[in-house]
Protein backbone atom coordinates (compact mmCIF):
# COMPACT_ATOMS: atom_id res chain seq x y z
CA UNK A 1 0.00 0.00 0.00
CA UNK A 2 1.30 3.73 -0.45
CA UNK A 3 1.70 5.43 2.26
CA UNK A 4 2.38 9.21 2.56
CA UNK A 5 2.99 11.45 5.46
CA UNK A 6 2.13 15.05 4.39
CA UNK A 7 3.68 16.60 7.60
CA UNK A 8 6.93 14.47 7.32
CA UNK A 9 7.56 15.34 3.93
CA UNK A 10 7.01 19.26 4.17
CA UNK A 11 9.39 19.01 7.05
CA UNK A 12 12.28 20.50 6.05
CA UNK A 13 15.43 18.48 7.09
CA UNK A 14 17.86 21.14 9.32
CA UNK A 15 20.92 21.60 7.72
CA UNK A 16 24.52 22.45 8.83
CA UNK A 17 26.38 25.32 8.27
CA UNK A 18 29.94 26.11 9.22
CA UNK A 19 30.78 29.58 9.14
CA UNK A 20 34.02 31.42 8.39
CA UNK A 21 34.24 35.24 8.94
CA UNK A 22 38.14 35.23 8.37
CA UNK A 23 39.33 38.72 8.35
CA UNK A 24 39.06 42.52 8.04
CA UNK A 25 35.00 42.96 6.69
CA UNK A 26 34.40 39.37 6.62
CA UNK A 27 34.17 39.73 10.40
CA UNK A 28 31.43 42.37 9.88
CA UNK A 29 29.30 41.24 6.76
CA UNK A 30 29.21 37.61 7.68
CA UNK A 31 27.26 37.80 11.20
CA UNK A 32 24.89 39.91 8.92
CA UNK A 33 24.08 36.89 6.50
CA UNK A 34 23.76 35.17 9.17
CA UNK A 35 21.08 36.90 11.15
CA UNK A 36 19.53 37.52 7.63
CA UNK A 37 19.27 33.84 7.97
CA UNK A 38 18.21 32.95 10.72
CA UNK A 39 15.55 35.47 10.06
CA UNK A 40 14.60 34.09 6.87
CA UNK A 41 13.08 30.79 8.78
CA UNK A 42 15.24 28.48 7.43
CA UNK A 43 16.20 25.57 9.45
CA UNK A 44 19.78 25.52 10.04
CA UNK A 45 22.68 25.27 12.59
CA UNK A 46 25.49 27.49 12.91
CA UNK A 47 28.88 26.52 13.85
CA UNK A 48 31.37 29.12 13.96
CA UNK A 49 35.46 28.39 13.26
CA UNK A 50 38.22 31.33 14.02
CA UNK A 51 39.98 30.55 10.85
CA UNK A 52 41.90 33.78 9.47
CA UNK A 53 44.61 35.61 10.59
CA UNK A 54 43.61 36.73 13.96
CA UNK A 55 43.93 32.64 14.79
CA UNK A 56 46.99 32.53 12.60
CA UNK A 57 48.88 34.90 14.62
CA UNK A 58 48.00 33.85 17.99
CA UNK A 59 49.21 29.91 17.26
CA UNK A 60 50.14 29.64 13.97
CA UNK A 61 47.01 27.65 12.98
CA UNK A 62 46.04 28.08 9.17
CA UNK A 63 43.80 24.88 9.22
CA UNK A 64 43.58 22.77 11.71
CA UNK A 65 44.43 19.31 11.09
CA UNK A 66 41.88 16.91 9.50
CA UNK A 67 40.15 20.75 8.83
CA UNK A 68 38.69 20.20 5.11
CA UNK A 69 37.68 16.43 6.00
CA UNK A 70 35.93 17.93 9.30
CA UNK A 71 33.89 20.04 7.04
CA UNK A 72 32.87 17.81 3.98
CA UNK A 73 31.84 15.80 6.82
CA UNK A 74 29.56 17.54 9.37
CA UNK A 75 28.43 20.03 7.28
CA UNK A 76 25.90 20.66 4.14
CA UNK A 77 27.52 23.75 3.36
CA UNK A 78 30.03 26.24 4.51
CA UNK A 79 29.65 30.33 4.82
CA UNK A 80 32.85 31.97 4.18
CA UNK A 81 33.54 35.78 4.70
CA UNK A 82 37.27 36.62 3.25
CA UNK A 83 41.35 36.31 3.98
CA UNK A 84 43.61 38.54 4.00
CA UNK A 85 45.23 40.86 6.56
CA UNK A 86 47.79 43.27 6.23
CA UNK A 87 49.88 41.56 9.51
CA UNK A 88 50.23 38.48 7.46
CA UNK A 89 52.74 39.69 4.45
CA UNK A 90 52.96 36.25 2.86
CA UNK A 91 49.44 35.91 3.13
CA UNK A 92 50.15 32.33 3.65
CA UNK A 93 46.91 32.00 5.80
CA UNK A 94 44.57 32.95 2.74
CA UNK A 95 46.25 30.61 0.79
CA UNK A 96 45.95 27.67 2.83
CA UNK A 97 42.27 28.38 4.19
CA UNK A 98 40.79 29.69 0.70
CA UNK A 99 42.76 27.67 -1.67
CA UNK A 100 42.66 24.88 0.28
CA UNK A 101 38.99 24.88 0.74
CA UNK A 102 38.55 25.20 -3.37
CA UNK A 103 41.39 22.59 -4.20
CA UNK A 104 41.37 20.03 -1.52
CA UNK A 105 37.77 19.81 -1.31
CA UNK A 106 37.98 19.89 -5.01
CA UNK A 107 34.99 22.41 -5.20
CA UNK A 108 35.73 23.23 -9.32
CA UNK A 109 32.80 25.01 -10.21
CA UNK A 110 33.19 28.68 -8.91
CA UNK A 111 29.27 30.43 -9.84
CA UNK A 112 29.19 33.59 -9.75
CA UNK A 113 25.89 35.14 -11.15
CA UNK A 114 26.18 38.74 -12.04
CA UNK A 115 22.55 40.57 -12.15
CA UNK A 116 22.30 44.36 -11.56
CA UNK A 117 19.37 45.27 -9.07
CA UNK A 118 18.37 48.46 -9.90
CA UNK A 119 19.67 50.86 -12.79
CA UNK A 120 20.60 53.14 -10.38
CA UNK A 121 23.44 50.69 -9.32
CA UNK A 122 25.29 50.54 -12.96
CA UNK A 123 27.83 52.64 -14.05
CA UNK A 124 26.69 52.60 -17.83
CA UNK A 125 23.89 54.78 -19.16
CA UNK A 126 20.68 53.62 -20.16
CA UNK A 127 21.25 49.63 -18.60
CA UNK A 128 18.18 48.31 -17.10
CA UNK A 129 17.94 45.40 -14.56
CA UNK A 130 16.98 43.07 -17.33
CA UNK A 131 20.42 43.83 -19.41
CA UNK A 132 22.34 42.59 -16.97
CA UNK A 133 21.86 39.04 -16.19
CA UNK A 134 24.24 36.15 -16.66
CA UNK A 135 26.72 34.23 -14.63
CA UNK A 136 30.29 33.58 -14.55
CA UNK A 137 31.46 29.72 -14.19
CA UNK A 138 34.88 30.11 -13.22
CA UNK A 139 37.28 26.94 -13.21
CA UNK A 140 38.34 27.02 -9.51
CA UNK A 141 41.17 24.20 -9.06
CA UNK A 142 43.74 24.86 -11.64
CA UNK A 143 45.48 27.51 -13.71
CA UNK A 144 47.91 29.74 -12.62
CA UNK A 145 46.28 29.33 -9.35
CA UNK A 146 48.45 25.96 -8.30
CA UNK A 147 51.55 27.69 -7.21
CA UNK A 148 53.54 25.82 -9.62
CA UNK A 149 56.65 27.25 -10.75
CA UNK A 150 59.68 28.91 -9.38
CA UNK A 151 62.48 31.24 -9.01
CA UNK A 152 66.12 31.18 -10.00
CA UNK A 153 68.94 33.78 -9.23
CA UNK A 154 66.47 35.28 -7.15
CA UNK A 155 67.60 38.83 -6.11
CA UNK A 156 70.64 38.95 -8.64
CA UNK A 157 70.18 40.82 -12.59
CA UNK A 158 69.38 37.36 -14.14
CA UNK A 159 66.60 36.66 -11.83
CA UNK A 160 64.09 33.97 -13.91
CA UNK A 161 60.34 33.73 -12.11
CA UNK A 162 57.98 31.51 -13.84
CA UNK A 163 54.57 30.56 -13.33
CA UNK A 164 52.96 27.72 -14.86
CA UNK A 165 49.31 27.70 -16.21
CA UNK A 166 48.15 24.23 -15.62
CA UNK A 167 45.36 23.02 -17.42
CA UNK A 168 44.09 19.51 -17.48
CA UNK A 169 41.46 17.62 -20.13
CA UNK A 170 39.62 16.57 -16.90
CA UNK A 171 39.55 19.89 -15.12
CA UNK A 172 38.49 21.44 -18.43
CA UNK A 173 35.90 19.06 -19.25
CA UNK A 174 34.00 19.39 -16.82
CA UNK A 175 34.12 22.92 -15.75
CA UNK A 176 32.41 23.63 -19.52
CA UNK A 177 30.36 20.81 -18.79
CA UNK A 178 29.13 22.26 -15.24
CA UNK A 179 28.48 25.61 -17.85
CA UNK A 180 26.43 23.21 -20.41
CA UNK A 181 24.27 21.72 -17.09
CA UNK A 182 23.93 25.11 -15.16
CA UNK A 183 22.32 26.96 -18.76
CA UNK A 184 20.29 23.69 -19.15
CA UNK A 185 18.72 24.23 -15.73
CA UNK A 186 18.87 27.70 -14.86
CA UNK A 187 16.56 30.41 -15.99
CA UNK A 188 17.21 34.15 -16.37
CA UNK A 189 14.93 36.34 -13.78
CA UNK A 190 12.48 37.33 -16.02
CA UNK A 191 11.72 33.89 -16.25
CA UNK A 192 12.97 33.38 -19.69
CA UNK A 193 15.87 30.46 -20.35
CA UNK A 194 18.95 30.55 -20.40
CA UNK A 195 20.67 29.91 -23.83
CA UNK A 196 24.34 30.49 -24.95
CA UNK A 197 27.30 29.30 -23.33
CA UNK A 198 30.05 31.45 -23.89
CA UNK A 199 34.13 30.00 -23.48
CA UNK A 200 36.02 32.63 -23.06
CA UNK A 201 40.14 32.57 -23.40
CA UNK A 202 42.99 34.04 -24.82
CA UNK A 203 43.98 30.71 -27.24
CA UNK A 204 45.36 33.69 -30.09
CA UNK A 205 48.49 34.01 -27.63
CA UNK A 206 48.64 30.99 -24.90
CA UNK A 207 48.62 28.46 -27.58
CA UNK A 208 48.87 25.25 -25.69
CA UNK A 209 46.34 25.58 -22.94
CA UNK A 210 44.14 27.17 -25.30
CA UNK A 211 44.10 24.52 -27.63
CA UNK A 212 42.93 22.21 -24.63
CA UNK A 213 40.26 24.41 -24.03
CA UNK A 214 39.12 25.18 -27.87
CA UNK A 215 39.21 21.61 -28.78
CA UNK A 216 37.28 20.63 -25.32
CA UNK A 217 34.52 23.36 -25.50
CA UNK A 218 33.68 22.59 -29.30
CA UNK A 219 33.24 18.72 -28.31
CA UNK A 220 31.12 18.90 -25.22
CA UNK A 221 29.30 21.78 -26.96
CA UNK A 222 28.47 19.00 -29.49
CA UNK A 223 26.30 17.20 -27.27
CA UNK A 224 24.22 20.45 -26.19
CA UNK A 225 22.68 21.07 -29.20
CA UNK A 226 19.80 23.45 -27.86
CA UNK A 227 22.67 25.65 -26.32
CA UNK A 228 24.34 28.56 -28.51
CA UNK A 229 28.05 27.77 -28.03
CA UNK A 230 30.24 30.95 -28.51
CA UNK A 231 33.85 32.26 -28.09
CA UNK A 232 35.71 35.48 -26.89
CA UNK A 233 38.98 36.49 -26.16
CA UNK A 234 38.96 37.38 -22.53
CA UNK A 235 40.23 41.26 -23.80
CA UNK A 236 37.28 41.29 -26.56
CA UNK A 237 35.06 39.91 -23.62
CA UNK A 238 36.34 42.53 -21.04
CA UNK A 239 35.28 45.30 -23.86
CA UNK A 240 32.13 44.18 -24.69
CA UNK A 241 30.89 43.27 -21.12
CA UNK A 242 31.06 47.15 -20.36
CA UNK A 243 29.56 47.69 -24.36
CA UNK A 244 26.59 46.20 -24.22
CA UNK A 245 26.49 43.38 -21.09
CA UNK A 246 22.76 42.36 -22.62
CA UNK A 247 24.71 39.80 -24.89
CA UNK A 248 25.76 37.42 -22.09
CA UNK A 249 24.21 34.10 -20.43
CA UNK A 250 26.96 31.76 -19.14
CA UNK A 251 30.29 32.51 -19.57
CA UNK A 252 32.87 29.66 -18.56
CA UNK A 253 36.38 30.48 -18.50
CA UNK A 254 40.22 29.41 -16.37
CA UNK A 255 40.92 30.64 -13.16
CA UNK A 256 42.98 33.53 -13.84
CA UNK A 257 40.29 35.17 -16.14
CA UNK A 258 37.42 34.06 -14.56
CA UNK A 259 39.02 36.16 -11.25
CA UNK A 260 39.23 39.33 -13.32
CA UNK A 261 36.30 39.33 -15.61
CA UNK A 262 33.81 39.19 -12.05
CA UNK A 263 35.42 41.84 -10.65
CA UNK A 264 34.45 44.14 -14.01
CA UNK A 265 30.95 42.84 -13.70
CA UNK A 266 30.67 43.69 -10.15
CA UNK A 267 31.34 46.85 -11.53
CA UNK A 268 28.43 46.74 -13.46
CA UNK A 269 26.21 45.71 -10.59
CA UNK A 270 27.05 48.23 -8.03
CA UNK A 271 30.78 47.30 -7.17
CA UNK A 272 32.42 44.83 -5.50
CA UNK A 273 30.17 45.25 -2.27
CA UNK A 274 27.08 43.85 -4.24
CA UNK A 275 28.43 40.26 -5.70
CA UNK A 276 27.91 36.60 -4.52
CA UNK A 277 29.56 33.50 -5.35
CA UNK A 278 29.69 29.70 -4.96
CA UNK A 279 32.50 27.36 -5.10
CA UNK A 280 30.79 23.97 -5.92
CA UNK A 281 31.07 20.25 -6.61
CA UNK A 282 28.00 18.44 -7.26
CA UNK A 283 26.92 16.73 -4.33
CA UNK A 284 29.44 17.54 -2.26
CA UNK A 285 29.65 20.09 0.46
CA UNK A 286 30.12 23.55 -1.39
CA UNK A 287 31.28 26.75 0.04
CA UNK A 288 29.53 30.14 -0.57
CA UNK A 289 31.78 33.46 -0.12
CA UNK A 290 30.79 37.02 -1.26
CA UNK A 291 33.32 38.07 -4.35
CA UNK A 292 35.17 41.21 -2.39
CA UNK A 293 38.27 40.48 0.20
CA UNK A 294 38.39 41.66 3.51
CA UNK A 295 39.03 45.64 2.39
CA UNK A 296 41.02 46.82 5.06
CA UNK A 297 40.92 50.47 4.21
CA UNK A 298 37.16 50.09 5.44
CA UNK A 299 37.50 47.35 7.74
CA UNK A 300 36.27 47.65 11.32
CA UNK A 301 34.23 51.08 10.45
CA UNK A 302 30.76 49.34 10.09
CA UNK A 303 30.52 50.80 6.74
CA UNK A 304 31.04 47.56 4.26
CA UNK A 305 27.91 46.68 2.16
CA UNK A 306 26.96 43.15 3.36
CA UNK A 307 24.77 42.84 0.53
CA UNK A 308 26.85 40.50 -1.63
CA UNK A 309 27.67 38.44 2.00
CA UNK A 310 23.34 38.22 2.37
CA UNK A 311 23.41 37.29 -1.57
CA UNK A 312 25.77 34.54 -1.35
CA UNK A 313 23.66 33.24 1.56
CA UNK A 314 20.76 33.45 -0.66
CA UNK A 315 22.30 31.50 -3.21
CA UNK A 316 23.84 28.96 -0.41
CA UNK A 317 20.35 28.36 0.69
CA UNK A 318 19.38 27.90 -2.96
CA UNK A 319 21.89 25.57 -3.65
CA UNK A 320 20.67 23.52 0.10
CA UNK A 321 16.86 23.84 -1.57
CA UNK A 322 15.35 26.32 0.68
CA UNK A 323 13.85 28.64 -2.19
CA UNK A 324 11.37 30.67 -0.31
CA UNK A 325 13.51 31.86 1.93
CA UNK A 326 16.28 32.39 -0.11
CA UNK A 327 13.65 34.12 -2.78
CA UNK A 328 12.48 36.21 0.39
CA UNK A 329 15.94 37.22 1.58
CA UNK A 330 16.35 38.44 -2.18
CA UNK A 331 13.58 40.25 -2.72
CA UNK A 332 14.16 42.16 0.43
CA UNK A 333 17.52 42.84 -0.72
CA UNK A 334 15.76 44.30 -4.12
CA UNK A 335 13.56 46.64 -1.87
CA UNK A 336 16.39 47.70 -0.03
CA UNK A 337 18.25 48.81 -3.25
CA UNK A 338 15.06 50.08 -4.49
CA UNK A 339 14.59 52.46 -1.34
CA UNK A 340 17.61 53.18 -1.04
CA UNK A 341 18.36 51.60 2.57
CA UNK A 342 22.01 50.71 2.33
CA UNK A 343 25.75 51.07 2.42
CA UNK A 344 27.22 54.13 1.24
CA UNK A 345 29.33 52.72 -1.47
CA UNK A 346 25.86 52.26 -3.27
CA UNK A 347 24.22 55.57 -2.05
CA UNK A 348 22.30 54.97 1.33
CA UNK A 349 22.97 56.38 5.06
CA UNK A 350 23.30 53.20 6.70
CA UNK A 351 25.89 50.79 8.24
CA UNK A 352 26.71 47.43 7.69
CA UNK A 353 24.64 46.56 10.73
CA UNK A 354 21.93 48.26 10.00
CA UNK A 355 22.08 47.50 6.35
CA UNK A 356 22.02 43.80 7.94
CA UNK A 357 19.23 44.40 10.29
CA UNK A 358 16.47 46.48 7.96
CA UNK A 359 17.01 43.09 5.37
CA UNK A 360 16.27 40.29 8.46
CA UNK A 361 13.46 42.84 9.45
CA UNK A 362 11.67 43.42 5.84
CA UNK A 363 11.32 39.91 4.75
CA UNK A 364 7.85 39.32 4.17
CA UNK A 365 6.64 35.68 5.27
P1 LIG B 1 38.86 43.90 -1.74
O1 LIG B 1 37.73 43.23 -2.42
O2 LIG B 1 39.10 43.48 -0.35
O3 LIG B 1 38.59 45.46 -1.71
C1 LIG B 1 38.84 46.37 -2.74
C2 LIG B 1 38.06 47.64 -2.44
O4 LIG B 1 36.71 47.45 -2.85
C3 LIG B 1 37.98 47.98 -0.97
O5 LIG B 1 39.05 48.73 -0.53
C4 LIG B 1 36.68 48.74 -0.91
O6 LIG B 1 36.87 50.05 -1.30
C5 LIG B 1 35.83 48.04 -1.94
N1 LIG B 1 35.00 46.99 -1.33
C6 LIG B 1 35.21 45.67 -1.33
N2 LIG B 1 34.21 45.04 -0.68
C7 LIG B 1 33.37 45.99 -0.26
C8 LIG B 1 32.16 45.97 0.48
N3 LIG B 1 31.59 44.84 0.92
N4 LIG B 1 31.56 47.16 0.75
C9 LIG B 1 32.08 48.30 0.32
N5 LIG B 1 33.22 48.37 -0.39
C10 LIG B 1 33.86 47.23 -0.67
O7 LIG B 1 40.16 43.66 -2.63
P2 LIG B 1 41.69 44.03 -2.36
O8 LIG B 1 41.81 45.39 -1.78
O9 LIG B 1 42.35 43.73 -3.63
O10 LIG B 1 42.21 42.98 -1.31
C11 LIG B 1 42.25 43.21 0.10
C12 LIG B 1 42.63 41.91 0.80
O11 LIG B 1 41.64 40.93 0.57
C13 LIG B 1 43.95 41.32 0.30
O12 LIG B 1 44.60 40.74 1.39
C14 LIG B 1 43.50 40.27 -0.68
O13 LIG B 1 44.44 39.23 -0.83
C15 LIG B 1 42.25 39.78 -0.01
N6 LIG B 1 41.28 39.17 -0.94
C16 LIG B 1 40.64 38.07 -0.47
C17 LIG B 1 39.65 37.49 -1.21
C18 LIG B 1 38.94 36.34 -0.61
O14 LIG B 1 39.14 36.00 0.56
N7 LIG B 1 38.09 35.68 -1.36
C19 LIG B 1 39.26 38.01 -2.53
C20 LIG B 1 39.97 39.22 -2.90
C21 LIG B 1 40.95 39.76 -2.12
MG1 LIG C 1 39.17 38.37 -7.18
Amino acid sequence: MLTFHPVEHQKQARKRIAVIPGDGIGKEVIPQAVKVMQASGATLDFTEFDWGADRYLRDQTTVPPDGFAMLARDFDAILVGAFGDPRVKSNIHAKEILLGMRFKMDLYANVRPVRLLDAALCPLKGVEPKDVDFVVVRENTEGVYTDAGGVFKQGTPDEIATQEDINTRKGVERIIRYAFEYCKAHQKHDGSPRTKVLMCDKSNAMTHAGELWQRTFKEVSAEYTQITSQHMYVDALCMQMIRDPRQFDVIVTNNMFGDIITDLAAGLQGGLGMAASGNIHPGRTGMFEPVHGSAPPIAGKNVANPFGAILTAAMMLRHLEFTNEADKIEAAVLEAVRQGKTTEDIGGKLGTREAGEWIARNMSS
